[in-house]
């Protein structure tokens, strides 16, 4: 049988995916709408709280990526593709970390909001004292950090298009996370 990534995995792989990918397009127009206009703030909470959601399933992916068994590349590619693809699954880690919490703090810190409300359900807690200054310095990391995401994300998906549609059939790696 061929090399797929665990189940649990793929499934986490394809949801975090869909979301953040949702979320990058909904935070850029969102943040684009000028400040007076009646509207501005209609996607906020939205945003927050699916933000927030994807904070708590990266977190529960890593704990899954730590425990489970994920199947070696293919031998078919080239040392520096290994190394490169490591490198852009390392930095996709580190940036769904940071755009998660720069989110959450972000939202802690801005004097004028009193917790995260989840859908009417629950509220969750401001997590620090409110600054003007902290909001906005991770506010700037939070824009800052999509941009790189963006980076990150077109650099992941030529990979994955080289591998299936430019290298040799044993390089197709979408086959492993489907
Ligand atoms: C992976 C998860 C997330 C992604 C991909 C994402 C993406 C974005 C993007 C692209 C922007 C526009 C940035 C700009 O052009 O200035 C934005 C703005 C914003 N995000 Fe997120 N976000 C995420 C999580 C969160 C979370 C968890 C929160 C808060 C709990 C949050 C709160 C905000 C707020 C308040 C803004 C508006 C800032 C402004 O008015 O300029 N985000 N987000
Ligand atoms: C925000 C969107 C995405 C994020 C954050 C993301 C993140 C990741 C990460 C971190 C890995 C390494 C496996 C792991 O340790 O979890 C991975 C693998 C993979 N991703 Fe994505 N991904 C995204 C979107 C996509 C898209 C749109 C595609 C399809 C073109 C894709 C195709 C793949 C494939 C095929 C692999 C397996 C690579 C291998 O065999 O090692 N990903 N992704």
């Amino acid at each position: 049988m061929e090399a797929k990534y665990p189940l649990l995995m793929r499934i986490l792989h394809w949801v975090i995916g869909l979301m953040i990918i949702s979320l990058l397009a909904v935070g850029f127009f969102m943040a684009d709408i000028p400040d007076d206009a009646p509207n501005k703030y209609d996607l906020y909470p939205l945003h927050k709280a699916f933000g927030f959601i994807v904070l708590i399933l990266v977190l529960g992916r890593i704990l899954v990526r730590v425990i489970s068994k994920v199947p070696a590349l293919p031998q078919s590619l080239a040392a520096w593709e290994v190394k490169l693809s490591h490198i852009v699954h390392i930095l996709l880690y580190i940036a769904m970390i940071t755009m998660t919490w720069s989110g959450y703090l972000m939202s802690s810190f801005f004097p004028h909001s009193q917790g995260l409300d989840l859908f009417g359900i629950v509220t969750m807690p401001d997590l620090v004292e409110k600054s003007e200054e902290w909001s906005g310095f991770f506010h700037e990391i939070h824009g800052y950090c999509a941009w790189f995401f963006v980076a990150l994300l077109v650099f992941h998906i030529a990979g994955v298009i080289k591998h299936r549609f430019f290298d040799a059939k044993e390089s197709d790696v979408l086959k492993r996370m489907m």
